[in-house]
């Protein structure tokens, strides 16, 4: 009787354990961004376009991989490049050419295409200064 208690007890302690290790587990995953809306104005960057650089481009545009010479994974290094995002002027950033362009260039990131909200987003976040907000 006291062995099963013992077991019982080791069990439900490592099941404790590994839970609180994923709580703590605080990467942002794909089903975060599933639901983020961005608005028309104030679009700011942590809260509407980092989790989306982070999740969609930083695994290729990271200070290791910077594919193409862009580098995503924070503010500072992402508007670096007044070329690749021009404070002020979405059109004139080749990031936004990038993640509209279609076949048969290759549109950014290269197999899935951001929702039309995002796309939207980052263009206001553009316009508004690209702001570390
Ligand atoms: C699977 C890898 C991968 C992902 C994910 C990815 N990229 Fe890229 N990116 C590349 C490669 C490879 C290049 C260089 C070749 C090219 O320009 O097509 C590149 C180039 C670029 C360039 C430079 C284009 C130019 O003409 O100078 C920009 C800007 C860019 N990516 C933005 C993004 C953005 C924004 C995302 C996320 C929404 C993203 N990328 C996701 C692989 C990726």
């Amino acid at each position: 009787m006291k062995k099963n208690l013992v077991k019982y007890l080791l069990v439900l302690f490592t099941i404790i354990i590994i839970s609180t290790f994923q709580n703590c587990d605080d990467s942002i995953t794909s089903s975060d961004i599933a639901n983020l809306v961005m608005p028309d104005s104030n679009v700011s960057y942590s809260i509407h376009i980092a989790p989306v650089f982070e999740v969609m481009c930083v695994g290729c545009h990271n200070s290791q991989t910077s594919e193409g010479g862009v580098d995503l994974s924070s503010w500072a290094n992402a508007t670096r490049d007044p070329s690749v995002i021009f404070p002020g002027s979405d059109s004139t950033s080749i990031l936004v050419w990038t993640i509209e362009r279609l076949p048969p260039y290759p549109p950014m990131p290269p197999f899935e295409r951001l929702k039309q909200n995002h796309i939207d987003g980052i263009r206001i976040w553009i316009r508004e200064g690209a702001k570390n907000n």
